[in-house]
This record gives structure tokens, sequence and C-alpha cells, in this order.
């Protein structure tokens, strides 16, 4: 069921890529790429199982912050179950390097194989996100600024696709804080070196966004299932 539900998402993600986002070349090509690693392992039901073992025993240090089935334990840890796999793998890269700051997540990247990326990806990929709450008011205000500004590239059930990141049931206070990242990284003019994350189309869709409507946006994507 999960192995059938990527493979759909996988198509229209391709779909979606090609209409939203006229990323590099380059990138794309990377993206396809690490994208058929990945559906070449799960598509494989012993290379799966297999992944999802040593992705297990890779992650052991993670658990600490991500928690051991992907969960995370602190509100500023984002969760990492149920991402899509090519999500997580990009995110691994652009911390290794530099692209994406982070003092621990950069160390701990750096040294990590092929392989152990895309074990990784695949077993946070596969674990259960478990449900949060938030308030419904403020859930409500959300509901509206995600289909007018969000639903266009993150989806209408916040699931996300290829190379955009599933929101449904993330930490609010990790969204707050990396909303508020690429909005700061809009306003003002930060040097690329100083941003913690860069990302032109996050930037421009945040630039506009007031505390409010960032606090609303993070109860309503904590919500959904
Ligand atoms: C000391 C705590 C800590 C440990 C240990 C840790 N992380 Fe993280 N991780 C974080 C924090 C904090 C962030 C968010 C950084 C930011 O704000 O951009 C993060 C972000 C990530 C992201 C990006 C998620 C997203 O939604 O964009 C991935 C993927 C990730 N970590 C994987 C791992 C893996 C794999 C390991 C183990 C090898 C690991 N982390 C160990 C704290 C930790
Ligand atoms: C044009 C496409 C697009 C739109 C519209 C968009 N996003 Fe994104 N979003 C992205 C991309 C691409 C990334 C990954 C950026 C990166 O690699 O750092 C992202 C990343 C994020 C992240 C970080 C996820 C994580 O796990 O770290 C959050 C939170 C987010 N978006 C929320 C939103 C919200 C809320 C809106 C509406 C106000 C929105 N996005 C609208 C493309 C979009």
């Amino acid at each position: 069921m999960m192995r059938n539900g990527f493979r759909s998402c996988a198509l229209v993600g391709l779909l979606l890529a090609g209409l939203a986002a006229p990323a590099h070349a380059q990138d794309e090509q990377e993206r396809a790429k690490l994208l058929a690693l990945v559906n070449e392992v799960i598509q494989d039901d012993a290379r799966h199982a297999r992944a999802i073992e040593l992705g297990r025993d890779r992650t052991l240090l993670c658990a600490q912050c991500h928690g051991e089935d992907g969960n995370s334990r602190t509100p500023e840890v984002p969760n990492v179950a149920g991402q899509n796999p090519t999500y997580l793998l990009e995110q691994v890269d652009k911390f290794a390097d530099g692209r994406r700051k982070n003092f621990v997540m950069q160390s701990l990247t750096r040294d990590f194989s092929m392989e152990d990326k895309v074990n990784i990806a695949v077993y946070y990929a596969s674990m259960p996100v478990k449900p949060l709450s938030a308030d419904p008011i403020l859930a409500r205000e959300g509901a509206r600024i995600y289909g007018a500004v969000c639903q266009m590239c993150h989806g209408d059930d916040g699931r996300g696709e290829i190379g955009y990141a599933r929101l449904a049931g993330q930490q609010p206070q990790y969204v707050v804080d990396t909303l508020k990242r690429f909005r700061t990284n809009a306003r003002r003019s930060v040097s690329e070196e100083d941003m913690k994350r860069h990302d032109v189309r996050m930037e421009q869709v945040t630039q506009n966004l007031s505390d409010r409507d960032i606090e609303a946006l993070a109860a309503y994507i904590a919500l959904l299932k």
C-alpha cells in the first residue's frame, strides 16, 4: 500500500515539478537520479526491507533528537518520519555541502556515503507521523492562507511531492522558525553566507506574511494528517 502510494505520488510529482519549478537542469537531473535509486530500492521487497534495517542502524545517533521513529523529541527539531525520501536526500546534501547551516547536522552528514543516505531516507520515509495538537481557531485562519499560497507546491493535504517537503504533522515551532528565517532573508539583505537556509521560492512566499499568519500556518500544518 505504502509502495503504491509512493509510486503514484512520484508520478504526479514529476508533472508538478515540471509545471511549478523550472529549476536548474542539473538539479533536475540529480533529483531524477536520486529518485530512480530510491524507487529501485522501494520497489524491490528484499532491498526495501534491507534498506530499512540498515537505515535504522545508521540513525541510532539521530534518534536522540529526531526520535527513533523520526518523530522529533523537541519542538525545534523537525519530524522526519513520513518525509518524502528525495526531499530528505536533498536536505542531507545541503547540510553536507554547507548550503544549509546547522552545526550538528553539518558535522553528522559530511561523511555519509550515497548508500547511507538512501537507506536513511527510505527508513524515515517508511515511518508513520504521530498526530500533534494545535489551536483549532488559529488553524482555521492558517487553512485560508495555506489554500491561497502554499497548496500549489506542498499539495492540498500538505504531503508535498518529490522536491517539496511534506508539511503535514510537522512540529509547529520548527515551522515558525523556518518560515521566519526565509522571511528574514527576503526582507533584509542577508548575505548568502549568513543565511541558515536559502530558497528563492520560499523567500518570495514568506516576505509578506505577518507573525500571526506564520503562527496560524504552523497550527494548520500541525493538524494535517
Ligand atoms: C543534536 C540534535 C540533532 C541530531 C543528533 C540530529 N539532528 Fe537532524 N536536525 C536537527 C535540527 C535542529 C534540524 C533543523 C535545522 C534547521 O533548523 O534548519 C535538523 C534537520 C534535519 C533534517 C532536515 C529535515 C527537514 O525537514 O528539512 C534531516 C533530513 C535530518 N536532520 C536528518 C538527521 C540525521 C539523518 C541525523 C543522524 C545522522 C540527525 N539528523 C541528527 C537536530 C539534530
Ligand atoms: C513555489 C513553490 C512553493 C510554495 C508556493 C511554497 N513552498 Fe514551502 N517549500 C518549497 C520548497 C522548494 C522548499 C524546500 C526548500 C529548501 O530546499 O530549503 C519548501 C520548504 C518549506 C518548508 C520547510 C520544510 C522542512 O521540513 O524543513 C516549510 C515549513 C514550508 N515550505 C512551508 C510553506 C508554506 C507555509 C507555504 C505557504 C505560505 C509555502 N511553503 C509555499 C516550495 C514552495
